[in-house]
């Protein structure tokens, strides 16, 4: 992990207990806790990859939390996986992020907390716990303001994601936009601009939620200096990094990537702490 749970601990000035675990033989998972606790417990886990495994860690955790004496289980989930199966986009399939949420209130849950989830929606649909999803525009746009670009531009690669632009662009005071993918009915070749916003001379900042390939990050990085951009910074919330997902980032020319600290990896260098204990205190623990 990236130290995450330590960090929010700190911050709280609250006591980190880390949990034992073990496999079986047979390749079951148990886990401990290490001591007796009191009062209100709170449990994190990020559901990176292996997320199966990671999630059952998670459910036994909330479990064992309870079997020692935690009058209250709160879960903060930084990377809630699954989250992007939020319908049945064809016949037959499952709305997964409604069992992975629902098994970790059925699990004993008081409370959830993640970090820019897919479809925030999914939250209200299937949880009937208090929860609260932060999206980290203060902490991407400290990350930006230590860049010190001169002539910024804050790009969404898509529509979807401009909420996250527009909310760092107020908070470092630049302009911002979403790229516009284009295909050619023809060719089938797809292009890609900024919607309204001159791009040329600027420094331009990608914001999105997830790097998985990186070309989505990719495609947009290329668009912006295609438009004359003069240099590009990417940026996203969870870094889930396939592999060749950071050379496919650096060959289309983005100058530096960063992440935040919801997944561990080698660019996951902008930490949420801050937010989720501040998430924590609201939630009047
Ligand atoms: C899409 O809905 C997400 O917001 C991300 O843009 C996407 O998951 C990124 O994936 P990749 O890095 O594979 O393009």
């Amino acid at each position: 992990s990236c130290g995450l749970a330590a960090r929010v601990a700190r911050r709280l000035c609250e006591e980190l207990l880390l949990l034992e675990r073990r496999v079986f033989l047979d390749g079951e998972l148990c886990v401990r806790v290490p001591s007796r606790v009191s009062g209100t417990a709170v449990i994190v886990g990020s559901l990176y990859p292996p997320q199966e495994r990671r999630l059952l860690e998670l459910l036994l955790g909330i479990e064992a939390l309870r079997g020692a004496g935690a009058s209250e289980v709160v879960a903060v989930v930084p990377y809630l996986a699954y989250a992007r199966q939020d319908k049945r986009f064809r016949e037959g399939e499952p709305v997964s992020v409604k069992i992975v949420l629902k098994s970790i209130e059925a699990a004993g849950a008081c409370a959830l907390v993640t970090v820019d989830v897919h479809n925030p929606k999914s939250l209200d649909e299937w949880l009937a716990i208090p929860h609260v999803n932060i999206v980290p525009y203060k902490a991407f746009a400290e990350y930006v303001k230590g860049l010190g670009l001169s002539s910024l531009a804050v790009l969404a690669p898509d529509k979807g994601a401009l909420h996250r632009a527009e909310g760092v662009a107020r908070l470092v005071g630049a302009e911002f936009d979403y790229v516009e993918k284009r295909r050619d009915r023809v060719t089938g070749e797809v292009t890609a601009l900024p919607k309204e916003l001159e791009v040329e001379g600027r420094d331009v900042v990608i914001v999105d939620d997830i790097i998985s390939t990186g070309g989505t990050i990719a495609l947009a990085a290329k668009c912006a200096l295609e438009a004359g951009a003069k240099s590009v910074y990417a940026a996203c919330t969870h870094a889930l990094l396939v592999e060749g997902a950071l050379d496919r980032i650096y060959a289309a020319g983005v100058s530096d990537a960063a992440a935040t600290d919801t997944v561990p990896s080698p660019i996951s260098k902008i930490s949420v702490a801050e937010e989720l204990a501040e998430a924590l205190l609201k939630l009047g623990l």
